[in-house]
């Protein structure tokens, strides 16, 4: 269960504040689907990092499991990042002279997984995520925006973390390939019962999810939709 309660999050600029996450709450089950819609600058992308744990709140908290996050020390905050979370940035934040599968192998690494083991799932991944076999082994700075979101989700699946955020996970791919990572993001709420939280302005992943939330002037509030596939 991932629970955010009042989480605020403010920045300032020049002599003003801004507050781009104000006092939101809301919890999704273990397992939920669930979509963050919102107007470019709305915070979404802020409200990602919170969940993440890569930056901190204003103020507020978040519990993962019944455990405060918000207030875990460096060491436990850093466990969290790395084994509970899968996160696919909106910019992909790949290393950029490392390879596709490399990129991917990354996060076992961190993890302690053996060498044979991490390229195994790793190419396994890459396949899943339908990334062209004779670029696995390119470095990310030669790949395109849609071949380098894929090796990012693919890293962010890597450790099997309970929990994804993914900030535009469709972002940059054609309809059809988008299609199949919203299927791939659906069938592990289903088989391993992860909890998927989704940034997004596509409609067609929107209408997938069970849960959808919009974010505008820092405020957060579900949307509810009987049309909406479950
Ligand atoms: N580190 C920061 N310092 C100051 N202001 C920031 C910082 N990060 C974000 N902001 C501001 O917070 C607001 C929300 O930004 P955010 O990136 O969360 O929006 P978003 O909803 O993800 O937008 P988009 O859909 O364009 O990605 C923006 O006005 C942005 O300029
Ligand atoms: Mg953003």
């Amino acid at each position: 269960m991932l629970e955010v309660r009042n989480v605020s999050k403010q920045f300032k600029s020049g002599d003003h504040t801004i507050k781009p996450v104000n006092d939101v709450s809301f919890s999704l089950e273990q397992g939920t689907f669930a979509a963050i819609l919102g107007k470019s600058g709305s915070g979404k992308s802020t409200l990602l990092s919170l969940l993440g744990a890569l930056d901190k709140a204003t103020s507020g908290d978040v519990m993962v499991d019944g455990v405060n996050v918000s207030t875990l020390p460096d060491g436990k905050l850093t466990a969290y990042r790395r084994n509970d979370i899968g996160f696919v940035f909106q910019q992909y934040n790949l290393v950029p002279n490392l390879t596709a599968k490399e990129n991917v192998m990354l996060p076992m690494e961190f993890a302690r997984v053996r060498r044979s083991e991490r390229q195994a799932r790793a190419a396994e991944l890459l396949e899943q995520v339908e990334l062209e076999a004779d670029v696995h082994d390119r470095k990310a700075n030669r790949l395109s925006g849609g071949q380098q979101q894929r090796v990012s989700i693919a890293r962010a699946l890597a450790n099997n973390p309970k929990i994804i955020l993914a900030d535009e996970p469709t972002g940059n791919l054609d309809e059809q390939t988008g299609e199949l990572i919203i299927e791939l993001l659906r069938s592990l709420t289903r088989t391993q019962n992860t909890t998927v939280l989704v940034v997004t302005h596509d409609m067609a992943l929107a209408r997938k999810t069970d849960r959808r939330f919009r974010l505008a002037k820092g405020s957060l509030a579900e949307e509810f939709d009987r049309s909406r596939a479950r």
